[in-house]
């Protein structure tokens, strides 16, 4: 579903990765820079991790793009997405789960693409247009795909269903009219513990309908 695992930003900029290798450089010249001194003054000399933590405990002003308007907030630059939008934000439709890009619960859109939010930096999405759960509704209508979900019964506790929603809505934007292995493609990222599977296809194929301009009555 989402080839975020790397959490490389997509359409270019400053990824995870370089960003940490970047963290890393700076962390040695400032480890190394530490102990010349330490040894010259016979002070204790710092800790990697200490230098560690006070680079990565620096906070930024960043400015979001959520559900197309501007949300400025300061962070730390570990702060994931996912953090910012439900800790700094209060967007906690998008769920926390695994924390590690292997269950999907995250899934936001950036710049139409579904990504894992637990893998992707704040300072990272930047620039990008990033669409939550909380953007689908247009007030008290629900999103076709939202009440296919819903119409389907595709849910028991819930706690997947934002990011299979966003994941679903990812996919039709991008493919109208996916065959049932297309659907499992792109699904495949996101786990619902609950096992609502059948129901879930059900509820997509209920929404490629609709949103095709077909009948799915409920
Ligand atoms: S919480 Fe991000 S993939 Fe599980
Ligand atoms: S409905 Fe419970 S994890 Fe999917």
């Amino acid at each position: 579903m989402t080839d975020s695992n790397s959490g490389d930003k997509p359409g270019g900029g400053l990824s995870r990765r370089g960003f940490l290798k970047g963290v890393g450089a700076g962390t040695l010249a400032a480890t190394a820079g530490a102990g010349l001194a330490a040894r010259a003054t016979g002070a204790q000399p710092t800790t990697p991790a200490a230098v560690d933590a006070k680079i990565l405990r620096g906070t930024v002003p960043v400015t979001l793009k959520i559900n197309g308007k501007p949300r400025t907030l300061t962070v730390e630059t570990r702060t994931t997405l996912l953090e910012a939008l439900r800790a700094h934000l209060d967007l906690t439709g998008t769920k926390l789960v695994c924390d590690r890009a292997t269950c999907g619960a995250c899934t936001v859109l950036l710049d139409g693409r579904a990504v894992t939010a637990c893998m992707i930096l704040a300072l990272d999405a930047q620039g990008c247009d990033i669409q939550t759960i909380e953007g689908l509704a247009a007030g008290d209508a629900l999103h076709p795909i939202q009440q296919a979900f819903l119409e389907c019964d595709a849910l028991q506790c819930g706690f997947c269903t934002p990011g299979f929603i966003m994941a679903t809505k990812a996919l039709l934007d991008a493919n109208p009219a996916p065959t049932p292995d297309e659907v499992r493609a792109a699904l495949s990222g996101n786990i619902c513990r609950c096992g609502t599977y059948n129901h879930i296809f059900d509820a997509v194929e209920k929404a490629k309908v609709r949103l095709a301009g077909g009948d799915a009555t409920p």
